[in-house]
């Protein structure tokens, strides 16, 4: 049966196991897996801009053996002349995978339940799953075992991170910590999920808002963005909500002495982060950044392997 990997539970503990393991693997031996050799096509496809992800998937797919089909924001306009089923349909007949990003994430389990080949998430409004994989690598990388681990998310914890870590981090077995102020708290329904994923793995979940709180012990700190994309009109208003939550080299003291501090990047240092921290020795975002590679081409690789 064809699996996709819209959210991070699509992905049982075993299965991200196995990934992620892959994903170790295909860093020391990058070419090792050539599961597109032909070069079979795979659209990458962006209603939204991108660095990390347009560069990763692409060299990630040529990797495999593959050839990335990129379609930049205003070139497709999916599910506008067309339905998203039609094209999902279509697409299968031409690519051997689907990547997407985009805002409804109605719109990618459109496309995943009219698809014959692969859809990946590659970022809609409410999860980011292929960061979550590259930021487990690199906390695995620094960390070793991930199970048991405690991991504070800070910032604007309705946003699709915030979700993805409940999901990804629970999967993984860790104690997951979401702060962000009121009125900015996760889906709930989401949080029902991760707590039951948790309460299978031996991880936890707990939500704050009171971000020092939070922070205590953590051996992983994360932040994202204020204003995500399509949030832009709110700029103003986000920045006055959202100042108390700034990972300063202050707040970074109340985790412990070894945390490393994590951000999927873009960041902007004048907010959501101060530059002691993410340019600091406990930053490991461009291990994070490159990770994104590695662990999108095993998630490929494997979810091939599944058809
Ligand atoms: N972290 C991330 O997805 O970055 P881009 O928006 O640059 O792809
Ligand atoms: N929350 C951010 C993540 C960017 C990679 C956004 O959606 O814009």
């Amino acid at each position: 049966m064809t699996r996709h990997f819209l959210r991070d539970d699509d992905l049982s503990p075993a299965e991200q196991r196995d990934v992620l393991e892959l994903a170790a693997r295909l860093k020391r031996e990058p070419y090792a897996e050539r599961p597109l050799a032909g070069p079979q096509s795979v659209s990458v496809i962006f209603d939204k801009t991108s660095t990390r992800t347009r560069f990763s998937f692409a060299a990630g797919i040529s990797a495999l053996g593959g050839a990335p089909i990129i379609v930049n924001p205003g070139e497709a306009q999916l599910g506008v002349k067309e339905t998203i089923a039609d094209t999902s349909r279509v697409l299968s007949r031409m690519v051997s995978m689907i990547v997407w990003r985009t805002y409804a994430h109605a719109g990618l389990e459109e496309m995943a339940a009219n698809s014959t080949v692969p859809v990946i998430n590659s970022l809609s409004d409410d999860f980011h799953p292929c960061q979550i994989l590259a930021d487990l690598q690199t906390i695995q990388e620094r960390k070793g075992e991930l199970a048991g681990l405690t991991a504070t998310y800070i910032g604007d914890a309705a946003n699709n991170m915030g979700h993805s870590y409940l999901l990804g981090f629970a999967t993984a077995g860790m104690h997951i910590r979401i702060a962000g102020p009121d009125g900015y708290h996760p889906r709930a329904d989401i949080v029902a999920d991760a707590e039951r994923i948790a309460a299978s793995t031996g991880g936890s979940v707990a939500i704050f808002t009171d971000p020092a709180e939070a922070m205590a012990g953590a051996d992983a700190v994360i932040t994202d963005t204020w204003v995500s994309m399509g949030q832009e009109a709110e700029k103003a208003e986000r920045i006055a909500t959202f100042g108390a939550y700034r990972v300063t080299p202050e707040l970074m003291q109340r985790a412990a002495s070894d945390a490393i501090f994590l951000h999927c990047l873009p960041a902007y240092r004048e907010f959501e982060v101060a530059p002691e921290v993410i340019d600091g020795p406990q930053s490991v975002v461009w291990d994070e950044a490159e990770n994104r590679v590695h662990a999108q081409k095993a998630l490929m690789a494997w979810l091939l392997a599944q058809a």
